[in-house]
């Protein structure tokens, strides 16, 4: 497998004016499996909410892949270099987020949005990759099925490719 064929966006040294960047980048390579317009609204928030967080709370470099998996879906991941691992809420009911909190709601609604479709993998050349799932047609895959289908292509891409390739760009 061509580990890079997935990357559409990569960052060495991110900030926070590379979440914009790379999130349209996302979009752009999402456009291509025809996704509703719903589901680009919400690919574009979760993309950005894990962007933010990969800048924010892991460590750079930073990249954005897209993806159709054989289950019939459209996989974004966002990987960063940090090896500490989110863990992923429980999706929140919009009466149950807590209006007058500021931190910690970028995770359950990715969940939410996903509808759980989502989940967090080590990457064998280090950092990890938090994804997320959108359907594309009316098949329903399996959350576990979905899981062990992006976690395998997690691990196939090897270490050959680590993002600091010097082909990293700098959005
Ligand atoms: N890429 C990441 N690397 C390491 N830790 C992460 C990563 N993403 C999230 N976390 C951890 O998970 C926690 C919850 O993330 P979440 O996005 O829900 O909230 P937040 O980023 O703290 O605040 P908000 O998204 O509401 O601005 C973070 O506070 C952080 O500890
Ligand atoms: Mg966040």
């Amino acid at each position: 497998m061509d580990a890079d064929t997935d990357v559409v966006a990569r960052c060495r040294e991110p900030s926070n004016k590379t979440v914009a960047t790379m999130r349209a980048a996302a979009l752009a390579a999402l456009s291509r499996y025809g996704l509703s317009r719903d589901s680009c609204d919400d690919a574009e928030i979760m993309a950005g909410e894990l962007l933010t967080n990969a800048i924010r709370h892991g460590a750079g470099p930073v990249a954005v892949l897209a993806w159709r998996c054989t289950l019939d879906c459209a996989v974004v991941e966002v990987h960063d270099a940090s090896p500490i691992q989110p863990v992923l809420p429980a999706p929140l009911a919009p009466a149950e987020v807590d209006p007058l909190a500021e931190t910690g709601r970028g995770l359950p609604l990715v969940t939410a949005l996903a509808k759980q479709r989502c989940g967090v993998a080590g990457r064998p050349e280090g950092g990890k990759s938090v994804w997320f799932a959108l359907l594309l047609g009316r098949h329903t895959p399996s959350r576990l099925a979905l899981a062990a289908l992006v976690k395998s292509r997690i691990q196939c891409r090897g270490i050959s490719t680590p993002l600091t390739s010097p082909r990293a760009s700098r959005p």
